[in-house]
């Protein structure tokens, strides 16, 4: 058995042995030539795609771009190269000196000594145009190339660093990442929104299910994680969420990711909005410091088309009724629209799993929401049920005694009062920059009647 140790030594012997086929390279991404302080004509290679291009009578203006940084890099070339194939959109390897710029627009620039094209682009077949300013509801029909564009890639860039920062937050805060299965047997929602599971019909056994049981996409890592839960004390997931929702809204979609996290020994709910509140200003303090040109450039150019919808006035809150948008909307105007969290929600609205606060006629759950404005919903989370004869009871009353009896065991060896929440990744992306739908803040939107690539 080869040890961790052993192969460390063994990576570590075979790169420092000189290999005549990885000659040391002065390949430089965009991001790092344009953060050069100094340049003084040190030779550099940088590979992208053509974003501008501008002749002049002795000189030739490429601007490239390889989607490291929302700015691209100044390459100049004489007018001698052969221009014919630099068009808009094609790849190209540019060999040259890296120079302080003469000019007040950027601080360095490429002085191109050699240029070759990799890729030729079809100016007129390709769907993004030179010097335009394309919708993001044009961009959507083109999934494998909006990429492409500053907006998109500005976004995709938030939500990298987003990522990052997530699980920086999690780790910092001493919680353990646990991979929570995508295949499940449960429903931990209940609200039966689920995508089966099943082999094409080629290799479908006859009469017998691939697992022995019917088998779903997960719509919460929720359950694996108070398992989880039982043995780290804190931990979290962040991972795909699947909801068969046939909801054609801008703020649903089929795939989404969720941010869960589980905590043991917490009793209340002032706790967990601690941990919820934390979380969402950590990740949106590093984005904020990480890549604040994408995330300008966001408010600049999509924000200000954000419409704030207005609701009637009119006898809204019944006791009993689930929050709708129009209720959400109302509540974050109301306390003038800044994140709020609402608390306590009536039991037959909720799932099995939340804490009964046991307070009489209202019948309330241990349930917790953060509402944020522009987007609603954010984060839903709550106490759950850690007393065996409560939790019995209830899974006993909807029928799921049978099925839930592993979740009841938990109860059972060394319970512990627990709770946990769920935010809704590009909810978070919709909310800290201003995009007005859902599809364009992941890289390829699933929802009804769409599974584009
Ligand atoms: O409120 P939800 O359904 O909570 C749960 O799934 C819990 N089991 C989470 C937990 O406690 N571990 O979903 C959590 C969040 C919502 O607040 C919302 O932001 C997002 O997930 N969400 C969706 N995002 C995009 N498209 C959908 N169809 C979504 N459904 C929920």
């Amino acid at each position: 058995m080869l040890t961790a140790r052993y192969l460390l030594r063994a990576l570590r012997f075979c790169s420092s042995a000189p290999c005549p086929r990885h000659k040391p390279s002065a390949k430089l991404s965009v991001r790092d030539a344009l953060r050069a302080q100094n340049p003084s004509g040190e030779r550099v290679k940088v590979q992208g795609w053509i974003r501008s291009i501008r002749s002049q009578k002795e000189v030739l203006f490429l601007h490239v771009n390889d989607g490291s940084s929302l700015e691209s890099l100044q390459v100049v070339a004489e007018s001698s190269f052969d221009s014919r194939e630099l068009a808009f959109g094609s790849s190209v390897e540019v060999q040259g000196q890296l120079i302080k710029s003469p000019s007040k627009r950027q601080n360095v620039e490429l002085k191109a000594e050699k240029i070759e094209v990799i890729g030729n682009c079809d100016a007129k077949a390709f769907p993004i145009k030179y010097k335009e300013r394309h919708p993001l509801e044009y961009m959507r029909q083109y999934p494998h190339l909006r990429c492409r564009t500053n907006v998109l890639s500005s976004i995709l860039r938030v939500r990298s660093e987003a990522t990052a920062a997530i699980h920086s937050f999690f780790k910092d805060s001493g919680f353990v990442h646990i991979h929570t299965p995508i295949i499940t047997s449960n429903d931990c929602e209940g609200a039966g929104e689920l995508f089966q599971v099943e082999p094409s019909s080629k290799i479908k056994l006859p009469e017998e299910n691939f697992f022995n049981v019917p088998a779903f996409l997960t719509v919460s890592g929720q359950l694996h994680l108070e398992v989880m839960s039982g043995a780290f004390t804190q931990v979290f997931t962040f991972g795909p969420t699947f909801r068969a929702e046939n909801s054609q809204t801008r703020r649903h979609l089929a795939e989404f990711y969720m941010v869960e996290a589980e905590i043991s020994f917490v009793k209340s709910l002032q706790d967990l909005m601690q941990v919820m509140e934390e979380l969402f200003k950590a990740t949106t303090v590093t984005v904020l410091s990480n890549c604040p040109e994408d995330v300008e450039l966001c408010h600049k150019f999509i924000a200000p088309g954000q419409k704030i919808r207005t609701y009637a006035k009119k006898q809204l809150f019944n006791w009993g009724i689930d929050l709708q948008t129009e209720h959400e909307k109302y509540l974050l105007k109301h306390c003038g629209n800044i994140p709020v969290f609402i608390i306590n929600y009536p039991l037959a609205l909720k799932p099995f799993y939340m804490r009964d606060n046991e307070d009489g006629p209202q019948h309330t759950v241990a349930a917790v929401d953060l509402l944020v404005p522009g987007v609603g919903e954010l984060f839903g989370g709550s106490l759950r049920e850690e007393r065996y004869h409560v939790l019995e009871q209830r899974l006993a009353r909807l029928g799921l005694k049978e099925a839930y009896q592993w979740y009841l065991d938990l109860r059972q060896f060394g319970s512990v009062p627990h709770g946990g929440f769920g935010m809704g990744f590009e909810r978070y992306l919709q909310c800290i920059l201003g995009v007005e739908n859902i599809k364009d803040v992941i890289p390829f939107p699933r929802f009804t009647h769409s599974c584009l690539l």
